[in-house]
């Protein structure tokens, strides 16, 4: 069990409420979850329904979708449950932002998640006006934390931003640095955006988020698992974190830039080749749960 709790407030990363309760058991207490249509397409009911031939229409899977947040919610605590709309490289805000309000009707503890594209930073901007809760997801640029921090500026409740650290280290840059620099950003600001680290892939990353003081970090079990059996672990007063990626290669680091947060959101360059990847990558685990015609 923790009895130690990290300032950092801990999220699994999944799509499993059985594996949320299993976590729950292990550490004491779970503050909340995120998923994805990645995570969603392999909760294992939803994989046993696919091998034995049955294939979803896209409203068997919001249902299902559904099923497994509302599961989920009364497990955790006061970070709530992450809920990503289902949005490909033309979904537009106002399509994002009508599934958005849907599902936040769903659990009284959501937080709607929304891609930082410019579309996705819209529907953020419409959310929040309706005091629908965000979590901006696909991060990875200084540049999109700044255009979420605009975009949801005046917002009453916090607003979560997600940057991605293991898919930057996936191509041999230090995902690290950039959750550093939009902490370093953030002290300029007003505190109404919260980060979450996202795509946590090892202690080290975990144990680094911790370091930057983190609101939140949403990892996988199988991580969390690890933090356990090795006694919870927490960074020393002068953890240096060794930037080395998968294959023991030392990660490019991401330079700091001086950014003003009370700019337009639409005037920071928030375009980033791994949004438009992850999207793709969503779409597709989504549709391979679909049914052809679906
Ligand atoms: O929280 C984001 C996460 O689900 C993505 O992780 O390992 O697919 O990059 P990963």
């Amino acid at each position: 069990m923790l009895t130690n709790r990290p300032k950092t407030k801990i999220l699994v990363d999944g799509g499993d409420p059985d594996e949320t309760l299993r976590v729950k058991k292990l550490l004491g207490l779970v503050d909340g979850q995120t998923t994805n249509p990645s995570l969603i397409a392999k909760n294992p009911e939803i994989q046993q329904r696919i091998a034995s031939g049955h294939s979803l229409t896209s409203q068997e899977e919001k249902d299902e979708y559904r099923k497994i947040v509302q599961a989920i919610s009364p497990i955790v605590g006061d970070a709530g449950v992450s809920i990503e709309v289902f949005a490909d490289l033309d979904t537009t805000a106002e399509e994002m932002f009508s599934q958005g309000e849907e599902m936040f009707a769903w659990i009284p503890n959501a937080y709607i998640k929304y891609p930082c594209t410019h579309e996705g930073l819209r529907a953020a901007e419409m959310s929040v006006r309706q005091r629908v809760r965000v979590n901006m997801t696909l991060c990875f640029s200084q540049e999109q934390a700044g255009a979420v921090y605009a975009a949801t500026k005046g917002s009453k409740e916090p607003v979560y931003v997600s940057p991605f650290v293991g898919r930057l280290d996936d191509r041999g840059e230090d995902g690290i640095d950039v959750v550093k620099n939009i902490k370093t950003m953030y002290r300029n600001g007003d505190g109404h955006v919260h980060v979450l680290g996202a795509s946590i892939r090892h202690l080290d990353h975990l144990l680094s988020s911790f370091a930057l003081d983190v609101e939140l970090a949403t990892v996988p079990a199988k991580v969390l698992e690890k933090w356990a059996t090795s006694k919870f672990p927490m960074p020393a007063k002068d953890f240096t974190y060794k930037a080395v990626g998968a294959n023991g290669q030392v990660l490019k680091p991401i330079p700091y830039k001086e950014l003003d947060l009370n700019r337009p959101w639409q005037s920071f360059d928030i375009r980033h080749e791994l949004t438009s990847k992850g999207i793709q990558k969503f779409v597709a685990d989504y549709r391979s749960t679909l049914k052809r015609s679906a």
